[in-house]
């Protein structure tokens, strides 16, 4: 007879396998180290492998990434889309920026494919154009959730998808015994999505959880 330990221990091994189902190469793995050694938290390598086929079943041309980190999940985003698509990419920290670079040089990215600015996400947005996207990634300062979400629905066109990684916060977000202002503004950004007319949205427990929402 199978019990909750043995059901849960399967769940985590399911995780684990799903997590590895699409292995990183050299370029990713030496990209996500970096992450490490600047204390920038990666996407996942199951979030990273769902990206790419949300990013080349889209066929994205336009993508926007709010939070650039050391270029991990923004490598995922480049080879999903087409060889012509460009991914537009924010980070205000000039570090992990010219750590980006150096993956994108590694894994011979075409520098008219990337345009990396630097900058506060909340200055930068408001400067791209509305309805002009097909992918938007969130994945910065969680406290900015509401304001980049907002912010990435405006930009996408329709059928569009916006990605908000990190929805899960450490496991925090199922936990209703965790009222803490970043888990509450996480957790209330899920709720107000999956209310949203203007999307369909999911919570995929990839990673940190990669919660997609397609504009109608
Ligand atoms: C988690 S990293 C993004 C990682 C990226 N998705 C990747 O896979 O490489 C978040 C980025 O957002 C920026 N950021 C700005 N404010 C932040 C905050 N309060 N907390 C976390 N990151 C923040 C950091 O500079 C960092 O590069």
């Amino acid at each position: 007879m199978s019990t909750d330990v043995d059901a849960r221990s399967g769940r985590t091994a399911a995780w684990a396998y799903s997590e590895a189902f699409v292995p990183e190469d050299e370029v990713l793995l030496r990209a996500r180290e970096r992450a490490a050694e600047l204390g920038c938290q990666a996407s996942s390598p199951g979030t990273g492998a769902l990206l790419q086929v949300v990013a080349a079943s889209l066929g994205a041309r336009a993508v926007v990434e709010v939070g650039t980190g050391t270029g991990v999940a923004a490598l995922w985003l480049l080879r999903g889309m087409p060889a012509d698509g460009v991914l537009t990419t924010i980070d205000a920290e000039l570090e992990h920026q010219r750590a980006a670079k150096r993956a994108f040089a590694e894994a011979g990215i075409p520098p008219a494919r990337t345009r990396t600015i630097p900058g506060r996400p909340a200055d930068v947005l408001p400067r791209l154009t509305d309805g002009a996207y097909d992918l938007v990634l969130v994945g910065s300062d969680p406290h900015a959730y509401p304001e980049y979400v907002e912010a990435g629905l405006r930009l996408l066109r329709p059928g569009g998808v916006l990605a908000v990684d990190g929805a899960l916060h450490g496991g925090r977000v199922p936990d209703p015994a965790r009222r803490d202002e970043v888990t509450t503004v996480v957790r209330d950004v899920g709720r107000s999505l999956r209310a949203d007319e203007r999307v369909l949205s999911a919570l995929a427990p990839s990673g940190d959880g990669l919660l997609l929402a397609v504009r109608r």
